[in-house]
């Protein structure tokens, strides 16, 4: 698979790489993965077929038969809108302890890789240029401080009209940090060729502008 039209960008929770990584996606005329959303989704679909998050072997069944269509804004989960539901804070909770079975990374590998078209990918996740896009063209790892993490997914919850306590978001992203880095198989980490974004004190709009400034060197 030639990876030459790749941009993978990782990073931990919360760090605004969703919102960034779309925005590079729109400018160049890309597709996007959010392969996060994957796992929120496998995350769901265990849970409303009854089948518990520490199941390897039933998690990564449900991983292979998600009924799943990315149509604009909206995320279609056996044909119902679960975009809204898959951001829910115990969702994200679930995604991560999926998210460290061997078995369900295995079964989303494939998955992931079609969203590549000739068109391009911007794909944003863990482990886009370790893993899924290896030979991606451009990788970057996009982090902030977790307490301008934290800061950040708080106003995101209240801006929705959602109730949100800062000590608990707070303590919610560092363990869902240390899970994601401590896991044996895929660990959040800077890749040695990926270039290092910091945004604690960054703006969205730099941070497009600095990703497209690399993207151009690159090619
Ligand atoms: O980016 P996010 O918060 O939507 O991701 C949800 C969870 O999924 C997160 O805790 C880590 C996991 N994840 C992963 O392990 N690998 C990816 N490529 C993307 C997400």
């Amino acid at each position: 698979m030639n990876q030459d039209l790749v941009i993978a960008i990782d990073g931990p929770s919360a760090s605004g790489k969703g919102t960034v990584a779309q925005l590079v996606a729109e400018r160049l005329g890309f597709a996007y993965l959010d392969s996060g959303a994957l796992y929120r989704l496998t995350a769901l679909a265990a849970l409303q077929q009854g089948v518990a998050w520490t199941d390897e072997v039933a998690v990564a069944q449900v991983a292979t038969e998600l009924d799943v269509a990315f149509v604009g804004e909206r995320i279609l989960l056996a044909s119902a809108d679960v975009a809204l539901a898959i951001r829910a804070e115990e969702i994200g909770s679930g995604a991560s302890q999926v998210a460290a079975l061997p078995m369900v990374r295995a079964a989303l590998l494939q998955r992931q890789r079609e969203f590549l078209t000739a068109q391009g990918l911007v794909a944003d996740g863990r482990d886009m240029g370790s893993v899924v896009f290896p030979s991606a063209k451009l990788k970057v790892f996009l982090s902030a401080s977790a307490q301008v993490r934290a800061e950040r997914r708080y106003k995101q919850l209240i801006g929705r009209g959602e109730e949100a306590d800062l000590a608990l978001i707070t303590a919610d992203l560092q363990s869902r940090d240390d899970r994601d880095r401590q896991r044996a198989v895929a660990p959040l980490a800077q890749s040695a060729d990926a270039f290092l974004l910091e945004t604690s004190n960054m703006n969205v709009e730099t941070a497009v502008a600095q990703i497209l400034d690399w993207w151009q060197l690159k090619r």
